[in-house]
């Protein structure tokens, strides 16, 4: 994996720091983004592997401004990368009847907007430095389920499964990869208080094996996308869910 570089969006927490550790001992360099940089550079200073450059960009993926400095910071530094994993996202729970327009906006500019826009930026340096490179979006079952409260969540990253295939299309002919994971629920800032109440057990007492994942658990399937074996593999979605969505989540 040497000098090869990945930029890491949603970085700070859950998911996306388990992947900055997990990348980093393989041996990747690492552009770690988000908005909050003073937990990146604790981040940063708590990976052990000190045999590769690690950058930490502050990027709020719902300002094309900010995607841009970084993108600009790439274009400047390193001319592209070989990865981008596109992890950044939110959730706003809420019943349809009770979400504003200002939910709306704010949850696709996270979770759909933001990624777009870093995939198109990404994406073109790559095919200007003649890259094969490697897009991959985490994307939910909730794309192709649905739950109470979760219908802004559930349209955003079924928009980012779209997205998936459509940049997988247009840009096989650049050599560039477009994968999505689709994680089951997985333990993060993001729902942690919620499993811990009444309806958040009753929910994974009906799973298969009636627990929430932990960030580790997306980590082959991470490694599956960036082998250079997996590079007949593209436009899909990889869905890693402990059998979550065979039954009514
Ligand atoms: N946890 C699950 O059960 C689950 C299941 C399926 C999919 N996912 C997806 O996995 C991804 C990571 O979620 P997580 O569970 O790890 O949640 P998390 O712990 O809340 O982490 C979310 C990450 O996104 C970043 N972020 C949020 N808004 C941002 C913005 N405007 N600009 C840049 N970065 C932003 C946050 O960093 P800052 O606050 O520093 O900006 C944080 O690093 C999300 O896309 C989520 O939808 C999660």
């Amino acid at each position: 994996m040497s000098n090869k570089t990945i930029l890491l969006t949603g970085a700070s927490s859950g998911i996306g720091r388990e992947f900055s550790h997990y990348l980093a001992n393989l041996g990747f360099d690492l552009i770690l983004a988000s908005r909050n940089l003073d937990e990146l550079n604790k981040l940063k200073s708590s990976i052990s592997n000190k045999n590769i450059s690690i950058h930490t960009q502050a990027l709020d993926v719902t300002d094309s401004k900010s995607i841009n400095q970084v993108v600009n910071f790439i274009d400047e530094n390193l001319g592209s990368v070989d990865v981008l994993i596109n992890n950044a996202g939110i959730t706003i729970e809420n019943f349809i009847l009770d979400m504003t327009l200002s939910d709306f906006d704010r949850i696709f500019s996270t979770n759909v907007r933001g990624p777009w826009l870093i995939a198109n930026g990404i994406a073109k340096q790559m095919i200007n430095k003649k890259k094969e490179g490697k897009i991959i979006n985490i994307s939910s079952i909730l794309a192709e389920n649905v739950i109470p409260k979760q219908s802004l969540y559930s349209m955003t990253k079924s928009a980012l499964l779209q997205m998936t295939k459509s940049m997988a299309l247009e840009w096989a002919r650049y050599n560039i990869n477009v994968n999505a994971i689709s994680p089951g629920f997985i333990i993060t800032n993001m729902n942690k208080e919620f499993f811990d109440t009444i309806n958040g057990i009753k929910m994974y007492s009906r799973w298969p094996n009636k627990r929430v994942g932990n960030p580790d658990m997306l980590l082959t399937t991470l490694n599956y996308l960036l082998d250079n074996k997996s590079k007949y593999v593209t436009g899909a979605v990889l869905t890693v869910d402990d059998g979550q969505s065979l039954k009514r989540i």
